[in-house]
């Protein structure tokens, strides 16, 4: 089969490997009919992740269809349209019985495109299958549940629900990326008062307001703390979500944040930010974090169901699966190509989405599968 396949530091390729195998009886082979990048396989390609080793196909994020189960496999069978989670659960240990699955002390966690091959391929071996995928209904199409497998329930589980959004809140979010951005989308199910966005790309924050923010500020040319303030009768924000993941933008998630309110980092921390106890310990403020578990998965899907939750506007660049190498080309210029996140399609996808495509509203700067 073919696979983009990641070998060293700045190294990748489309390479042809050997077809995955049944290895355990809980594992399922997944032919990928649709599949994404992420901004963390940008990092896996800078070297960022030394775990990763040379060989691995990367990704974390497809929809597909079932091809075959292991003996143990009960829940899904041959033919199944299902989507599979960034983050894999072995079912059984402590924290998978929590709902932890981020945590899984079993095998599982963040795996795919990690530690093991992923999902940017024609085919994929999944482990613990019965508890790692989603069936998709009918309905729904793969690109309409696809940023399931990562963004929405990242941004819902260690934003929005981590940092208690209630009706009527101001909500602050600092950086306007993919990531954000379904912070935005997801925040809306609680009925914020406002929506702040705050990035330091003005492109970044136009795609917040078509999001649904309600004020956008860059915090290049304008102070933000002052802002939201001003916005808030000198409080702050009721919640402050940190969507970047450097020292700056969780500091001033710190600053913005009112008195007895929540600051819920979601960003990957690469470097120590600073914690101003000397300054947060007098105002009850709770700070939290999180790897995503997607525990949200089924919950996020019957909204998408119900059109409460639309995710269409994520999707701004298609390729064929096979074009995986020019996705990633966009995707790491999404400064100039103005990408959010690009919808790879495989052969047996390809002609159905193109359909659905050219049905959907004009892209600003769609590429042609
Ligand atoms: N916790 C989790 O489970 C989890 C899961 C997925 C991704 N993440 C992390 O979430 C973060 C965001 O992901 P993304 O894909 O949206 O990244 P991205 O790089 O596409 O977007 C980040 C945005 O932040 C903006 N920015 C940079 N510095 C800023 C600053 N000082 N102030 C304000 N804005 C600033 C950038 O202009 C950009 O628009 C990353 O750190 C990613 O690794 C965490
Ligand atoms: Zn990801
Ligand atoms: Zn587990």
């Amino acid at each position: 089969m073919k696979a983009l396949v990641y070998h060293g530091p700045g190294q990748r390729g489309w390479d042809t490997i050997e077809d995955p195998t049944i290895v355990d009886p809980t594992d399922a082979i997944v032919r990928i009919d649709t599949s994404t990048i992420c901004g963390t396989d940008l990092h896996i390609l800078k070297g960022d992740v030394p775990e990763t080793t040379p060989g691995t196909v990367l990704g974390h994020e497809a929809v597909g269809t079932v091809e075959a189960v292991g003996a143990s496999v009960t829940t899904i069978a041959p033919g199944d349209r299902v989507l599979i989670s960034c983050i894999t659960s072995c079912g059984s240990c402590r924290f998978c019985k929590e709902g932890r699955y981020g945590q899984c002390l079993g095998g599982g966690g963040w795996i795919f495109g990690h530690l093991i091959n992923g999902l940017q391929a024609e085919y994929a071996r999944v482990p613990f299958a019965d508890s790692s995928v989603y069936k998709v209904p009918d309905a729904l199409s793969d690109e309409q549940v696809l940023f399931l497998a990562d963004i929405l329930p990242t941004s819902y589980e260690v934003g929005v629900l981590n940092g208690v959004i209630s009706p009527g809140d101001l909500v602050a979010i600092v950086g306007a990326g993919p990531i954000g951005l379904a912070a935005i989308l997801t925040a809306k199910l609680y009925t914020p008062g406002r929506i702040v966005a705050i990035d330091l790309a003005d492109s970044r924050l136009e795609s917040a307001r078509r999001f649904g923010a309600d004020t956008t500020i860059n915090n290049g040319a304008a102070d933000a703390t002052a802002q939201v303030m001003e916005l808030s009768e000198g409080l702050g924000a009721d919640v402050a979500i940190e969507a970047v993941g450097v020292p700056e933008s969780f500091e001033l998630c710190a600053d913005l944040v009112r008195p007895g309110g929540h600051v819920a980092n979601i960003g990957v921390h690469g470097k120590p930010a600073t914690l101003h106890l000397e300054k947060l310990w007098i105002r009850d403020v709770t700070v939290t974090t999180g790897l995503v578990d997607t525990y949200s998965i089924p919950r996020l899907m019957k909204l998408i169901a119900s059109g409460r939750l639309d995710p269409s506007l994520f999707a701004t660049h298609r390729f064929a699966l096979g074009d995986t190498m020019a996705a990633y080309d966009t995707f790491a210029d999404a400064a100039n190509t103005g990408a959010l996140k690009v919808v790879l399609q495989g052969a047996a996808n390809a002609e159905r989405s193109a359909e659905q495509a050219s049905e959907a509203r004009e892209l600003p700067s769609a590429v042609p599968a």
